[in-house]
């Protein structure tokens, strides 16, 4: 079975970060920011998924955080891989990283995989199917957002939406028990998923970020939209709104 092939390479992958010598981490800054990194790791990881996800579907496109030109992943089979999703946790040791693989058929996810290894918790959805922690079903939380938790990305690379993002944030805060910021989207997506918090928002991630999380959110009975409305977009960044079944998201799309 194609899911259980992709689970076992990225617990295999999963165990180079828990084990990985951080003082050989060559780390770089990416296009001109000093907050956006990549380490040796995060492309060693990366070409490991590749050749590993590729046996497993030759056909497959390979979509990748750590290259510069993308396959589409309109037509047919793709893999749309984080190698490290929380670059920035991994080189301060935070240990609150995941490795994401989604796999697409047409544009659209079918299978989605999450492996925070430091907690060994490998998230799993297939479309339909439900979504898994460690094998058990898992499901969202149904209280409203009063009773809830609200867990967010600052989208620290894109400072023209710092305001707005903490702008949203206070509204969050106001109508919430209290805010989490991981440092992982992905981690963030499965945290909704699992019913550990009922609200997730980011203003832009890059499909990487949320592809195989979302699937997941879905899975256990949750909604993932872009936060202004509307269904996210795995072709090109986009906001990601994910929300427990007890939430009322209106006032995020009505108060100025
Ligand atoms: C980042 C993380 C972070 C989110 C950023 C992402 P990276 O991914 O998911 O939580 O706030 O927007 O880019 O760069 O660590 O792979
Ligand atoms: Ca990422």
């Amino acid at each position: 079975m194609i899911v259980k092939q992709i689970i076992e390479v990225v617990r295999e992958c999963g165990q180079i970060l828990v084990h990985a010598d951080r003082t050989q981490a060559g780390t770089q800054i990416k296009h001109g920011q000093s907050n956006n990194l990549v380490t040796q790791y995060d492309k060693a990881v990366q070409e490991i998924l590749r050749k590993k996800l590729l046996d497993i579907v030759p056909q497959a496109h390979f979509v990748g955080e750590e290259e510069d030109v993308h396959e589409s992943i309109a037509m047919g089979d793709a893999f749309i891989v984080d190698p490290i999703d929380g670059t920035t946790n991994f080189v301060k040791d935070y240990k609150c990283s995941a490795i994401s693989v989604a796999m697409t058929h047409d544009g659209i996810q079918e299978i989605g995989v999450v492996y925070q290894p430091y907690l060994d918790e490998l998230f799993y959805a297939q479309r339909g199917k439900g979504a898994f922690c460690n094998g058990i079903p898992i499901h969202v939380s149904d209280k409203p957002l009063n009773q809830g938790l609200t867990l967010f990305g600052s989208a620290s690379y894109y400072t023209e939406l710092t305001d707005e993002s903490f702008r949203l944030l206070r509204l969050c805060f106001d109508r919430s028990m209290d805010i989490r910021r991981s440092g992982s989207a992905a981690v963030d997506l499965c945290t909704i998923a699992a019913g550990r918090a009922e609200l997730y928002f980011e203003l832009r991630l890059q499909p990487w970020d949320y592809a195989a999380g979302a699937l997941i959110v879905q899975e256990a009975g949750g909604t993932v939209t872009r936060v202004e409305g509307g269904d996210i977009d795995l072709t090109k960044p986009c906001s990601v709104l994910a929300v427990g079944t007890g939430v009322d998201i209106e006032f995020l799309r009505t108060e100025t």
